[in-house]
């Protein structure tokens, strides 16, 4: 049995292929898989490319053909929360697709994904990873200081990334404006925003895989960070494939 390691784009999905050991590349149509040794387990690493389909498509691969009962996501994400920096990193125990629902009155009222209220209505909305998953990883990263990002990273002074635990956004959507970060942080009370973790909490419940979102903080949402994400992706991707590794052996 392996765990899957889940990524979107080659600059989150290289820090835990350069750090695998006895890997064995594979494709499956268009899409890459490596197995290979992690921190002592038996992993397949997947690069689903960007957005919830590419997620479920994957995840759904990487429990049905490699059998994985745990899937980790690693990479980047949009910062929503006003406490949070770049580079710090957001460990997403829930996730809610923002962009799933009902439009009315030309405005976007969200519903569970899968659901519409007067079809087949739902109390739930969002995806929970389980208890057990969280209570493992909060006792993991306790003690880990991720290093100092750049100066140009933090802002000028270089700064000690933070690790939060919350609820992540997710949606097919690049968010690069500041009015929608600041409804998706109250709408939905959201750390940050990405376009993948939704769909890896949808596939999770519904086979039955255990999942977390590890984010690290490439960008703030806001106006700037189309140029953010662009200079900072390597870097701060490098300190959520640390803290997956961190991980990695308490599972
Ligand atoms: N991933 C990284 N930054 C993001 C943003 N601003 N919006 C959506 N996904 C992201």
């Amino acid at each position: 049995m392996s765990i899957g390691l889940l990524c979107a784009i080659p600059p989150e999905w290289r820090h835990l292929h350069e750090a695998m050991s006895d890997v064995r590349d594979e494709t499956v149509g268009p899409l890459a898989f490596s197995r290979g040794q992690l921190q002592g387990h038996e992993v397949v690493l997947a690069r689903a490319g960007i957005g919830k389909v590419n997620t479920a498509m994957v995840a759904t691969i990487l429990a049905e053909r490699y059998n994985a009962k745990t899937i980790l996501f690693s990479g980047v994400a949009g910062g929503l929360d006003p406490t949070l920096a770049i580079g710090d990193v957001v460990v997403g125990t829930q996730t809610v697709q923002h962009d799933a629902g009902v439009i009315q009155d030309d405005r976007l009222e969200p519903y569970q994904a899968g659901h519409i209220p007067f079809f087949n209505p739902t109390e739930g909305f969002g995806f929970r990873s389980s208890e057990a998953l969280v209570a493992t990883a909060q006792a993991a990263l306790a003690d880990l200081e991720l290093p100092s990002l750049s100066a140009a990273a933090a802002g000028g002074e270089p700064r000690r990334p933070r690790i939060v635990f919350g609820t992540v956004a997710s949606g097919d959507q690049y968010v690069n404006c500041e009015m929608t970060r600041e409804r998706l942080h109250r709408q939905f009370g959201a750390q940050a925003v990405e376009m993948e973790g939704g769909a890896l909490g949808q596939v999770g419940a519904a086979l039955g895989v255990d999942w977390l979102d590890i984010r690290a903080l490439s960008d703030l949402a806001g106006a700037s960070s189309r140029m953010d994400f662009a200079a900072f992706v390597d870097e701060v991707a490098a300190s959520s494939a640390l803290l997956l590794q961190r991980l990695l052996p308490r599972l």
